[in-house]
């Protein structure tokens, strides 16, 4: 497999991903979690392999670290292929990916990585080779340039955002199957952790393992991390076995709160409190102001503090929700707070 890297918005990927591939699950049957996404690919998956077809181009998108390309990897072990993964903005040209492109075997996966990345001019390159799986190849310049199609094996694009809206409609229309990942439930985060501890070969109480999957945001890469660090403080301060006081300790160090919020997320929350009296204030001021970029804000603080509804996105731009004063103690002057269901924040649409 070959792996390219780009730059990632998520501040902790890069590291993650390097010690993560042993904690990913292999196959489906071992994937824990969105169920609705798990029992559609079965079904894709099975209806490919029966016909002995390439599986249609898939799109999987939702915030990061919830397993888009964890199910990549899955989609290709699952159907018998190799896969080759790049992200959009480490393709930089055209030719880069018509490269790429004519390396893959027949039904291979290319899986490209935050592809609301891709340059424009490179992303074209892609609507001939999903639907005809053919390249348009310009050869010669002036008068004598003329175009020839070069054929390309029938392979399976999988693309991986955190910004859906963001793709250009012709190259949303050509994916098969669309697949939206949201932010895992208490028992199956729970779950995840146990396995997660089961590879690592550590000792986790179920009061411990408990604690981790409530703080962890609804995340599987939040929880694995938190059970890494939970875990070296185990086998610092108590002989290796991470049990609810252990894990409540390790975490208050790590200054994760009982919500799982971090540093960043209440920064961005205290900002938008003390600094612009609960807002409405734009992203971009607000990544201005606590020295951070707008995207990190916009793709991995923002949907978790939406989803627990803390934050309102209005036209005129983010607002301090009542139940974010509650959370900070800090006491709320704001409007009337709108009835928002318990835990929830609105769908939002994406598209
Ligand atoms: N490790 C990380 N995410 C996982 C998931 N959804 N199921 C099983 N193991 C995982």
């Amino acid at each position: 497999m070959v792996i390219e890297r780009g730059r990632s918005v998520d501040p902790e990927r890069q590291v993650e991903d390097v010690a993560e591939p042993t904690l990913r699950p292999r196959l489906l049957a071992e994937y824990i979690g969105q169920e609705r996404v798990v029992a559609n690919l079965e079904i894709l998956l099975e209806a490919a392999r029966g016909r002995e077809e390439a599986l249609d181009h898939v799109l999987f998108y939702g915030p990061p670290g919830l397993g888009k390309t964890t199910l990549a990897n899955i989609i290709a072990n699952e159907m018998g292929v190799k896969i080759r993964q790049t992200s959009g903005p480490s393709v930089e040209r055209a030719g880069d990916l018509a490269a790429i492109l004519t390396n893959l075997g027949a039904g291979d996966v290319l899986f490209i990585d935050e592809i609301h990345r891709l340059r424009r001019d490179v992303e074209e390159v892609l609507y001939s080779a999903m639907e005809d799986f053919a390249l348009d190849i310009v050869v010669g310049k002036g008068p004598s340039a003329r175009s020839i199609r070069l054929s390309l094996p029938r392979f399976t694009l999988v693309g991986a955002t955190t910004r859906p809206a963001m793709l250009a409609a012709p190259l949303r229309d050509r994916f098969g199957a669309m697949y939206r990942l949201d932010f895992y439930g208490v028992e199956a985060m729970k779950h995840i952790v146990h396995r997660g501890a089961g590879v690592l070969d550590v000792a986790v109480q179920p009061e411990g393992a408990s604690l981790i999957a409530h703080r962890a945001r609804g995340t599987p890469r939040v929880a694995l991390r938190l059970l890494r660090r939970v875990r070296d403080y185990a086998e610092v301060r108590a002989a290796g076995r991470i049990d609810a006081e252990v894990a409540d300790a390790a975490l208050a160090l790590l200054e994760i709160d009982t919500l799982g919020l971090d540093d960043l997320d209440r920064r961005v929350l205290e900002t938008l409190i003390h600094k612009f009296n609960g807002g409405p204030v734009g992203l971009d001021t607000i990544a201005a102001s606590i020295g951070e970029e707008s995207d990190t804000i916009e793709d991995v603080v923002e949907p978790y503090l939406l989803q627990l509804g803390f934050l309102d996105r209005t036209p005129r731009g983010r607002m301090a929700t009542a139940r974010a004063y509650a959370h900070l103690d800090v006491p709320y002057a704001g409007p009337a707070p709108t009835a928002v269901p318990e835990g929830r924040a609105p769908q939002r649409p994406l598209f």
